[in-house]
């Protein structure tokens, strides 16, 4: 590992483009609560989320366990922030998360949500990037190859964000009810090794 993961002060940052402003990508923290419920009450969030947060107390457990993972190692989660729109304060625009991370597992899973009103703007493909960078660097070395991003078939937004972070589709998943009543895509990126250069020397 040639990083600290289990840093809880962890920062990502990813720079703004002529179109788009400046991520901060941080561990969540307590004081997200109530930011965090205010999110959870949208239906579409609640509609594709396996867990929803219904509850300032169910929220405030999640916190809890995103910490405690952190701690572990087995679970990344990161609060996205950004100004809000028209140049507001910084505020949680979304989440994307590392998690089922083993020492000497070749795989783990990623997965996101973007708040309703941040929707549309590139946040959660451009916040993956940061993710899937920072996991291939800090768990590379310790075995990491491949990261894999589930979706219901339905689910042409969070397709969209796969293909446009370069996680190529892999396979479909059956159904899995009650949480998945449809089936799924899994897409796949491997960790972006250097080519081998031994055939070039002749
Ligand atoms: C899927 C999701 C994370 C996409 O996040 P995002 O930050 O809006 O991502 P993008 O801006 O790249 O938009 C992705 C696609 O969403 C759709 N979209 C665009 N504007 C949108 C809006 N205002 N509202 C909803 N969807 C929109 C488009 O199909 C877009 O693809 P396109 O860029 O090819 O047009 C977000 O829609 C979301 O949080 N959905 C609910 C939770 C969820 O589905 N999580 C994933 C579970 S696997």
């Amino acid at each position: 590992m040639n990083d600290r993961p289990h840093d809880a002060n962890r920062r990502l940052e990813v720079a703004a483009t002529p179109t788009a402003p400046a991520l901060v990508l941080r561990p969540w923290s307590v004081a997200d609560v109530p930011e965090l419920v205010e999110i959870h009450r949208d239906p579409v969030l609640r509609r594709w989320s396996v867990d929803p947060l219904t509850s300032p107390d169910d929220t405030l457990r999640w916190l809890r366990d995103q910490e405690r993972s952190w701690a572990d190692g087995d679970r990344f989660a990161f609060a996205v922030l950004t100004d809000g729109p028209e140049g507001a304060a910084e505020r949680v625009a979304g989440h994307v998360v590392l998690k089922e991370v083993a020492a000497g597992k070749p795989s783990a899973d990623v997965g996101y949500w973007t708040a309703a009103w941040a929707r549309g703007r590139g946040v959660a493909p451009r916040a993956l990037e940061a993710l899937t960078g920072w996991a291939f660097d800090t768990f590379g070395d310790t075995g990491l190859a491949r990261l894999d991003l589930l979706h219901q078939v339905d689910n042409a937004a969070s397709c969209r964000v796969a293909e446009k972070t370069g996680y190529a589709f892999d396979r479909l998943l059956p159904p899995a009810p009650p949480a998945f009543p449809r089936e799924g895509h899994v897409h796949t990126r491997h960790f972006p090794r250097l080519p081998r250069l031994g055939h070039l020397a002749g």
